[in-house]
């Protein structure tokens, strides 16, 4: 008997990153097969949008089960203090009952970042489905960093090859002005070009928001290279704009791509659910 073959459909949403992926109901059981060739589109793509699911809590954690270690502790009902120590299903939104805040970076503009990169083992990616969202502005930019670096000329990449760079997180705050970049927030030393382990691609491994300095480089001259990058790598010709509808779940890559936010109205509500995956030996 023939075998029937999964219907996965691919649209590419921009030249340097991004497929939209149709033809899949994520609130179905997903066979051996149909979640190898997710699997492999997300390594060409980096970013996958799947519009129109209905998924619960679950069935978003089984989907991220495919790609590594989903995390799954509840981190809803911790104290809003220790955000930084766990990893987990949360909320992304600017809605407050009873005067508290239901989730977490909940207003405006987002600067781009890598999500972990302040974590020794930062997060392999991370999955993001949209529940209520503003009539306008929100939309999460995605920046291809495997692009991003193939563009830059033979001698830089060569330089920055050999280069580390340290990165910071203190939670809800969003824009570099405002990181505080201490040696006392959570912090983390990468390479600054890293080596994608399924596709073999090199990636920046640098953010706005995240990447405070390069190591062993003067102060002044860390942050003029620091700055000439983050321009490069947010130019369009690498970023993707996700305009969010409800019901779209999208996942990327933190390990080739970093995301970043529109500003929107603080009157408008906006909540997407978020669960992360991890490297299986992560912490
Ligand atoms: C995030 O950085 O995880 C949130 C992105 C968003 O709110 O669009």
């Amino acid at each position: 008997m023939a075998a029937i073959l999964p219907s996965l459909k691919l649209d590419p949403m921009h030249p340097a990153v991004g497929a939209r992926v149709t033809g899949v109901d994520l609130a179905r059981q997903i066979d051996t097969e149909l979640a190898q060739e997710i699997r492999d589109a997300f390594t060409q793509y980096s970013v996958l949008c799947f519009p129109e699911q209905d998924i619960t809590n679950d069935h978003q954690a089984d989907f991220a089960a495919l790609f590594g270690r989903a995390d799954t502790a509840d981190r809803t009902k911790e104290d809003p203090d220790n955000k930084q120590s766990k990893r987990g299903v949360m909320y992304v939104s600017n809605i407050k009952e009873n005067g508290k805040a239901i989730g977490v970076l909940p207003d405006g503009e987002m600067h781009f970042h890598s999500d972990g990169a302040h974590r020794d083992t930062p997060y392999r990616a991370t999955t993001l489905f949209a529940i209520e969202v503003p009539s306008v502005g929100g939309e999460t930019k995605f920046a291809g960093m495997a692009a991003a670096y193939d563009a830059l000329p033979a001698d830089k990449r060569a330089k920055f090859d050999t280069l580390q760079a340290r990165h910071v997180f203190n939670y809800n705050k969003t824009t570099r002005e405002e990181m505080r970049r201490e040696d006392d927030v959570a912090h983390a030393i990468h390479p600054l070009v890293k080596i994608h382990p399924d596709s073999g691609r090199k990636s920046l491994y640098v953010s706005r928001l995240m990447t405070c300095n390069i190591v062993d480089m003067e102060p002044d001259e860390s942050e003029e290279v620091l700055q000439s990058l983050f321009d490069h790598c947010e130019s369009p010709e690498f970023v993707y704009e996700h305009k969010w509808t409800p019901g779209d779940l999208v996942i990327w890559d933190n390990r080739s791509v970093n995301h970043a936010r529109n500003d929107f109205p603080a009157d408008e509500r906006r909540m997407l659910r978020r669960y992360t995956v991890s490297e299986p030996d992560a912490d």
